[in-house]
């Protein structure tokens, strides 16, 4: 079965046992400044699972694109990838366990037709915060697991969420898949990573909110959240090694090895996963910078790049590898074809500054060399390893390399030790940022997202109608708007959109929020994205007579609130597609 049959099974079978399929959210959650990237199913249903009525109702199920990074340094060891879609279904207050875990199991034996001797399960142990799951236990021996393959964990293993500091979490149930290796040792469980048991399925039995100090309390209603992990199911039905033998990945490695003088399998593996989210990145709005989500697609395509030369495949070639990309994922995303003109663009842009930078990283080798051999050093120490892979992107292996052409070793310990503190501090940095987020930043984040809706209106007054959203995304510090336009904007019409927007500021205009059906929202001239994610029921928000649209919010309640806006920068997306920053300037 390919990946695309898997995953409209999956949606069909859901659909059969009446849960409504919603439309996944993008990549960058829209309106959540708290996180980078979408990196779970229940991501944007959070609002939903704390007890707000979802317009499609309690039982829902979708595809989602989740993008996860902290195990960035880890990809290429064929289980974990950058990219990857998980399969999710919900309950929002509707059934509980029983129903859950018999859904998943009659997917799993009857629609993929997995032998029950395949399968094992774990359950949750128990603590303090919640009795041990004796109710999944037994539900699970009812269909037909044996006792012996039902495994009990602490909450590491076993517990899941919240999502950020706090929020809806809960016990869950864990399926594996037996790959039918040699059991490691005795010990050898689900819990194990010598890869005989690969997790595929989690169900959350959402019942608690974590609070921000860290104690439990009971969700209004008992919700299920699960994620089936595609692609591993995939390979696993397949019969296959690892993902990146089926045709999700196949073609782009072929196509890398056959482009390679030096064949690395796991280089291979890295271009292939780096460049597939890269390529994701990208169809939403996200491009190379040295912050946020952009850092993180520069940092994947700097990554790439280092492994095409590892392996000695011309980076001049990347837009080859890319095209098979593409082609070989029509099926799955369509909308990497429809966007492969700003992937081709923005990766190779990115490849050329990187190779500039590492052109200077060699001369940059060559200088320390020079300076260690005049003090009689024969082995460079850990600083400078360090200094050449963070600033001038030379892996500490090249590096390596290099130095024994001139008769020199180095000091690889400590640069790991460097390279591990540099971890810990990123870490830090991202999770500060999780917490950060909202609290921080909020009231700005808030004021941005109001004149988004100002800049999209003044917009279409000063260009005309075919000016439509194409992305967008707010920070703390700017806004970032991507619209429909064929033409680069002259400095008249940017005085003449910054001119309008100031004017809706200075005219203090309420900001009025209201909810109504698609159809009303229509008919009321309400501009914004009509997708079916929005269900029935949509909010509306209308600026006085300037600007109605829909969104999910939030926004201030005045335009008295924001400040003067400026028009910091205007420039290309791709064809057709033009961006704006602008910022708040205070007076
Ligand atoms: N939210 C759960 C997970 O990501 C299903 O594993």
């Amino acid at each position: 079965m390919k990946a695309i049959d898997i995953r409209n099974k999956y949606l069909d079978f859901f659909k059969s046992k009446e849960h409504s399929i919603i439309a996944g959210a993008p990549l960058v959650p829209e309106n959540d400044p708290t996180v980078l990237f979408t990196t779970a199913g229940m991501h944007p249903l959070v609002p939903y699972l704390s007890g707000q009525t979802h317009p499609e109702g309690k039982r829902l199920a979708d595809y989602q694109k989740c993008l996860r990074t902290d195990d960035i340094d880890e990809v290429g060891d064929n289980r974990h990838l950058t990219f990857f879609e998980m399969l999710g279904n919900w309950s929002l207050g509707d059934y509980f366990k029983e129903e859950s875990i018999k859904m998943s199991f009659e997917f799993l034996t009857k629609w993929l037709e997995i032998p029950v001797e395949k399968l094992s399960v774990s359950c949750f142990a128990g603590d303090n915060d919640a009795p041990k799951d004796m109710e999944a236990f037994n539900i699970w021996k009812s269909v037909g697991i044996p006792e012996n393959k039902i495994y009990f964990y602490g909450k590491k293993e076993n517990w899941w969420g919240p999502a950020g500091q706090s929020g809806p979490c809960g016990p869950d149930t864990e399926i594996f898949y037996d790959t039918g290796k040699e059991a490691c040792s005795s010990n050898c469980g689900p819990d194990c990573d010598c890869g005989k048991h690969v997790e595929i399925w989690n169900n959350v039995f959402m019942q608690y909110n974590k609070k921000l100090d860290g104690t439990f309390e009971p969700l209004a209603q008992k919700n299920v959240d699960t994620g089936l992990g595609l692609e591993r199911v995939v390979f696993l039905l397949q019969g296959k090694k690892d993902v990146f033998e089926t045709e999700l990945f196949s073609d782009i490695i072929a196509k890398a090895s056959e482009l390679a003088k030096v064949q690395i399998p796991e280089s291979f593996r890295i271009i292939a996963d780096h460049l597939r989210a890269s390529a994701m990145l990208i169809v939403d709005s996200v491009r190379p910078s040295n912050v946020d989500q952009g850092y993180v697609l520069r940092r994947l395509i700097r990554r790439t790049i280092r492994h095409m030369r590892k392996t000695e495949i011309d980076p001049n070639k990347i837009r080859e590898i890319l095209e098979v990309l593409v082609s070989s994922q029509i099926e799955m995303y369509p909308e990497l074809e429809a966007n492969k003109e700003a992937i081709y663009y923005e990766i190779e842009k990115e490849k050329n500054r990187f190779m500039n930078t590492l052109l200077n990283g060699e001369k940059e080798f060559d200088k320390v060399v020079r300076n260690l051999k005049s003090q009689n050093i024969s082995k460079m120490d850990g600083q400078n390893l360090f200094r050449l892979y963070d600033t001038f992107g030379f892996p500490p292996e090249v590096t390596a390399e290099l130095a024994k052409e001139q008769d020199m070793t180095v000091d690889i310990n400590e640069f790991k030790v460097l390279f591990e503190k540099h971890q810990e501090l990123s870490r830090q940095g991202a999770e500060q940022k999780f917490k950060g987020g909202l609290a921080d930043n909020g009231e700005e984040t808030v004021k941005y997202h109001t004149a988004t809706h100002l800049l999209h209106q003044a917009l279409k007054q000063v260009l005309g109608a075919h000016v439509m959203q194409k992305g967008a995304n707010i920070t703390a510090e700017r806004l970032r708007f991507d619209f429909a336009n064929p033409e680069k904007l002259t400095p008249e019409q940017i005085t003449e959109v910054e001119k309008i927007i100031n004017e809706q500021i200075a005219k203090k205009i309420p900001v009025i929020c209201e909810e109504m059906s698609v159809q009303e929202a229509k008919d009321k001239g309400a501009i914004g994205i009509f997708d079916s994610k929005y269900g029935d029921l949509v909010k509306v928000y209308t600026i006085g007579d300037f600007s109605k649209e829909i969104c999910g919010g939030p926004h201030v309640e005045n335009t008295s609130k924001l400040d003067k806006i400026k028009i910091a920068k205007e420039e290309a997306v791709s064809s057709g597609v033009r961006r704006i920053k602008a910022i708040f300037v205070k007076e």
